[in-house]
């Protein structure tokens, strides 16, 4: 069922929906999310079956207002609540030991809970009318890029779930920054819109999860669990290319495979002989965050085998667009000079 995100009554049935230990997709400003009540395990069950996600990945839960965090967490540490109070509303996702009213199944199985007060109206309307905190993970089959709109929503889970409530393409377009505080250590183990700039400005000191720019170990133990699954891949092979544009057109134009693709930058397309994609201009990662997941969707839909990506920038938000490229290049990329 479709609903409308603008329309009360929409908005209405979805909590009615929620309430009642159904699942509906909803729009955030960051990336649809597939959402149900957090406090219902027999609810969040269907949300791990209906994406084909490992249960030992946690959710991230979603509140309307600070008086829902109270009953959620164990206790909330200075430095945790201080972040909270400079980037909520907003694409920021804070993990803090649980409280015993966040089932086991939420969590994961873990001692922490990951919360977020979206700044979309839609959404915070939904969480306030349904009158519980809703877990949401993106809307997206694990493994696939997440949805940025409401047809990426159906593409994925139409037959799975009881609604879509359509909000639009969403603002941002790339997974909030996740950070955990433990013991007044912060630890980013996202990157997303809030930047990590911006988190030094409000605690000083902030450490990069090993995981967040580099390969995991196999060996190692994920600092979040997300961190362990391929992630955000398109089914071609993406190669991240860091190079001139020039040995850039030089390595597409002469590539001998026939299904060959270019993810470029806008402009950059004058010289490739080969199909072509842009995310944005070179220079801006918000731009680049906004189209990104909806080029991989589009791949999916064309022959390719394989795509040469140009390399973003990894100052500001670009931290997260390069984040999500070298997950989904399987950390691969080609430097030439
Ligand atoms: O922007 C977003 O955060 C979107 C929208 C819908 O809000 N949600 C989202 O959820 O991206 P999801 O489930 O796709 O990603 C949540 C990430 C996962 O990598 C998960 O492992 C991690 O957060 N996470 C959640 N709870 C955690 C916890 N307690 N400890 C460590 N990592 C956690
Ligand atoms: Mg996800």
């Amino acid at each position: 069922m479709l609903l409308d995100g603008t329309n009360l009554a929409d908005r209405i049935q979805t909590a009615t929906i929620l309430k009642q230990g159904g699942l509906v997709a909803i729009p955030t400003e960051t990336v649809y999310g597939l959402a149900a009540n957090a406090l219902d395990p027999i609810a969040i069950e269907k949300i791990f079956l209906a994406k084909g996600r490992p249960q030992d990945n946690p959710l991230i839960v979603h509140i309307c207002d600070f008086a829902m965090v109270h009953s959620l967490v164990k206790t909330l540490p200075k430095k945790a609540k201080k972040l909270c109070d400079a980037f909520w509303p907003g694409a920021f996702t804070i993990i803090v030991e649980k409280s015993d009213q966040v089932p086991h199944i939420t969590s994961g199985g873990l001692s922490s809970v990951a919360l977020r007060m979206p700044s979309n109206a839609i959404a915070r309307n939904v969480i306030a009318l349904a009158g519980v905190p809703l877990a949401a993970p993106s809307a997206n089959l694990s493994g696939k890029p997440s949805p940025t709109c409401a047809k990426h929503c159906y593409d994925d889970l139409n037959g799975k779930i009881d609604a879509i409530l359509d909000g639009g393409m969403c603002e941002i377009g790339v997974e909030s920054t996740v950070v955990s505080v433990r013991e007044d250590v912060v630890t980013l183990l996202r990157p997303g819109a809030i930047t990590l700039e911006q988190i030094r400005a409000v605690v000083g000191e902030i450490s990069i999860g090993t995981g967040v720019m580099q390969e995991l170990d196999v060996s190692a133990v994920a600092l979040s669990p997300g961190m362990k699954y391929k992630h955000y891949a398109p089914k071609a092979k993406l190669v991240l290319v860091d190079s001139t544009l020039q040995a850039y057109e030089t390595l597409v134009n002469n590539a001998p495979e026939p299904t060959v693709y270019a993810l470029c930058f806008d402009g950059e397309q004058k010289r490739l002989t080969k199909p072509f994609l842009t995310y944005g201009k070179k220079e801006n990662a918000l731009q680049q965050a906004h189209k990104l997941f909806n080029a991989l969707r589009y791949f999916d839909k064309t022959d390719a085998t394989l795509i040469y990506a140009r390399m973003p920038n990894q100052n500001g938000m670009g931290m997260a667009v390069y984040n999500r490229m070298l997950r989904c290049a399987a950390f691969e990329i080609l430097v030439l000079d």
